[in-house]
């Protein structure tokens, strides 16, 4: 493969990414739109490659170096993050190119060690410290579990660019490297998907890493991160919305999410959903069987309660919804009301189940939840309207 060409992102800045069409899941995420895997090379006295790809897409990446310099004529490889979307190749790439040196956090070198034994070709750099480039300069700014220990961003001052590997980012194949060029609505989504599934039990970190670019006044005409577009002309808005995904402050949206057998928990939820509605709040009904969990985790980024149900089964909850709530307890969304709801047929395990992973979850719950046997008669339903129309109170209470 030579015909793939690099695309100029700035003076003496290309873009050497890959993007991948194919992607439809990534460690359980849903990518319906792909992904890219950006790379960056810099054409400055030391030629130097920012970040590499996934290894399938070795080929990719070194067709569009040779078609701005010879690869052999790198200087220096940045690996600003090691996890393998962006490490994969390394190895084979640092042959290839036969670098100088390879530069990455103390994390880093550790990590690329670990991943595939190359520790020993790693120059650690530390938090705040320049790389002379000759005619430009790199800061490394290190950003340890932003979202990975290794991780760290850096900053080409003669460009004004913070390449920020995967903050900022979202899953989205284009060869259109520029916010400008696609709709403002579709980034918002993609880029709050990405913060849900990956960056959500961080966001302390993150409000951090907001206050030290802010003290810093660093001057950004481009954030790069290594998937999706550069955000260049609606950087203040990607800001934004990064401090208000951190904040987590309530928000009048609920879910309720659940999956049943034979419909009755189905029933459950449609009257629960018409209580809290009625309160003013915005809800969303995501059975499990039409929703997979990432998809739940983003309409859970701006919603501060839930109402979760299952049909019990076996003494348990429903694979589907143990799936679900394993994934959303992992991601740690903070600040929420909510309640569990189910039907059974005799033992009737699930919402004492479902109340555990709450409590685990530190979600205030409202009740110990609502049980109906078998199919819930119209008494019932109008409990579970209740219940509904108390969580949406609770909620508005909590926003004041
Ligand atoms: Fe895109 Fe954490 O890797």
């Amino acid at each position: 493969m030579k015909d793939l060409k690099a695309i100029k992102i700035a003076d003496n800045v290309y873009w050497v990414g890959a993007a991948d069409w194919t992607v439809r899941d990534f460690h359980g995420y849903t990518t319906e739109r792909g992904t890219t895997y950006n790379a960056f090379l810099v054409m400055a006295d030391k030629v130097t490659l920012i970040d590499t790809v996934k290894k399938p897409f070795l080929g990719e990446m070194m067709s569009r170096i040779s078609s701005v310099i010879e690869p052999g004529e790198i200087d220096y490889i940045i690996s600003n993050h090691s996890e393998m979307d962006h490490s994969g190749c390394l190895p084979e790439a640092a042959a290839l190119i036969r670098p100088q040196k390879i530069f990455a956090s103390a994390n880093g070198k550790t990590a690329l060690e670990q991943h595939f034994r190359i520790g020993n070709l790693i120059t650690p750099v530390r938090n705040g410290e320049t790389l002379s480039l000759g005619n430009m300069n790199i800061t490394f700014l290190e950003t340890k579990m932003l979202h990975w220990p290794d991780s760290m961003v850096s900053y080409l001052a003669e460009r004004n660019i913070i390449f920020s590997q995967d903050g900022f980012g979202m899953h989205l194949a284009t060869y259109d490297l520029f916010d400008e060029q696609h709709d403002l609505k579709l980034l918002r989504w993609e880029a709050g998907k990405y913060y849900a599934n990956i960056l959500l039990p961080y966001s302390n970190l993150i409000l951090k890493l907001l206050d030290e670019l802010g003290r810093l006044n660093l001057p950004v005409d481009i954030i790069a991160p290594d998937h999706g577009p550069l955000w260049r002309k609606h950087i203040p808005d990607i800001l934004g919305l990064y401090k208000e995904w951190a904040e987590r402050r309530p928000q009048r949206k609920a879910v309720v999410v659940y999956d049943t057998m034979w419909e009755s928990t189905a029933l459950m939820a449609k009257s629960l959903a018409a209580g809290i509605q009625e309160t003013g709040v915005s809800v969303k009904i995501l059975p499990c069987s039409a929703n997979n969990r990432s998809d739940i985790m983003t309409e859970l980024l701006d919603a501060n309660a839930i109402a979760v149900g299952s049909s019990t089964l076996n003494n348990n909850i429903l694979p589907r919804i143990a799936d679900v709530m394993t994934y959303v307890k992992g991601l740690r969304p903070t600040n929420m009301v909510g309640v569990a709801f189910g039907s059974f047929g005799w033992s009737g395990e699930s919402v004492a189940q479902l109340n555990k992973m709450l409590d685990e979850m530190k979600v205030e719950r409202i009740s110990d939840g609502i049980k109906t046997k078998y199919v819930p008669t119209d008494d019932e339903l109008a409990k579970c309207h209740e219940l509904g129309r108390q969580l949406g109170e609770a909620l508005l209470k909590k926003i004041g």
